[in-house]
């Protein structure tokens, strides 16, 4: 059910007492509520390092295939290394054959993760045409299988991550949550939108707290939280213990510093100023680099760029050149001409000129 009293912040303002407590998975520690979303094809270890500094409390792996880990491809094998200042850090995996999915994860807690999320909610042809992801929400005695053999195949606490069932009317996630539970599932991340709805409509808040009063293990809720607000009325309206960033992130991180703020009772900080938004740019794109080499790093980087420029003068011209870019140095040097262009523009205009000016080849 959508209750639009409920979603898209019109909730009251958050109470004065700090809310920024820990919370236990299993025996993991997490210090703080906010959580970083798995994204596919986003959240790699770059990127999670960033999060992490900027005050996240447990970050997420995009999904791995058990089914590649299990024949050691390469790439698989790449997209699950992560760094030890990474953890907290759950590793999501997607399947749907039981003994595989408890082999993968047997890898994964053997690189030293400290958590195995099992992915209930993809619905990618690439990933449900097999059975897993949300495909397993379809087919319970598989679901409690899969669960079954990733819990006895490792000691460190073991997750779900879906969406309220694949259409409107089922609400299936009651009944997949039960399962997982009964299953041994420590914790439960609930995306608040059908598999249908993909990211159209809102994301039902009023879903969230349902599931998390049926449950007695941790439960993080996760759509829609673009800003502090939104977290702590997430937080506070469902009862979670966790909540989770997902598209926000992707071009403000600085919401989990400002969120971690809020919780603290403490002044949210205004909005980088330009030069700390081209430093961080920069350091993405470093980071990349050296982890991926030069011409990988930098096509990765690019979608990065694109997000971190949204809404700034002159940056639908500045994306363009930025999609031609091959090397690193290419791409710093073009970001530092932009947004030295970008400063001169905001100090020679009054502040209410609008419209994007034209920004450096
Ligand atoms: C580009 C992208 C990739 C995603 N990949 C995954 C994924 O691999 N596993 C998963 O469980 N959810 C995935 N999600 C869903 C997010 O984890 C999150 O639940 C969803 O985006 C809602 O949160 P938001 O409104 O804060 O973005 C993805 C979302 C996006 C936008």
């Amino acid at each position: 059910m959508h209750d639009s009293a409920i979603t898209g912040g019109h909730l009251p303002p958050p109470p004065d007492s700090p809310m920024e407590g820990s919370f236990f998975i299993g025996d993991v520690k997490i210090p703080n509520p906010l959580v970083l979303a798995p994204m596919a094809g986003i959240t790699d270890t770059v990127f999670r390092k960033i999060i992490k500094q900027m005050g996240a409390g447990l970050v997420f792996t995009e999904m791995i295939s058990c089914q590649a880990l299990h024949y050691k491809n390469a790439k698989t094998l790449g997209i699950a290394e992560f760094d030890r200042e990474e953890a907290p850090i759950a590793a999501q995996v997607f399947g749907s054959d039981a003994a595989m999915m408890g082999e993968g994860a047997a890898m994964l807690e053997a690189m030293g993760y400290s958590i195995i999320d099992v992915n209930l909610g993809c619905s990618v042809p690439k990933v449900a045409r097999s059975g897993g992801g949300a495909a397993l929400c379809r087919d319970i005695p598989r679901l409690a299988r899969v669960i079954e053999a990733v819990v006895r195949a490792v000691k460190i606490p073991v997750t779900i991550k879906l969406r309220k069932g694949w259409s409107g009317q089922e609400e299936s996630a009651f009944q997949v949550c039960r399962v997982a539970r009964e299953s041994g599932a420590a914790a439960v991340t609930i995306h608040g939108r059908t598999s249908v709805q993909r990211y159209t409509g809102k994301a039902d808040w009023e879903f969230v707290k349902r599931l998390r009063e049926s449950l007695d293990i941790p439960v993080m809720g996760s759509g829609d939280v673009k800003t502090p607000g939104d977290v702590a009325r997430l937080l506070e309206y469902s009862g979670c213990a966790g909540i989770m960033i997902g598209r926000e992130a992707l071009c403000n991180p600085w919401i989990f510093r400002d969120a971690l703020c809020l919780l603290k009772g403490r002044p949210v900080p205004p909005r980088p100023p330009f030069q700390e938004v081209m430093e961080m740019i920069l350091l993405h794109l470093r980071g990349l680099v050296e982890r991926f080499g030069d011409q990988p790093g930098t096509e990765k980087m690019r979608k990065f760029a694109a997000w971190y420029i949204r809404g700034l003068p002159g940056s639908s011209r500045f994306r363009e050149a930025v999609f031609q870019m091959k090397t690193g140095a290419d791409m710093e040097g073009a970001l530092r001409e932009y947004f030295d262009w970008v400063s001169r523009r905001k100090r020679d205009c009054p502040p209410d000129a609008t419209g994007p000016g034209e920004a450096p080849q």
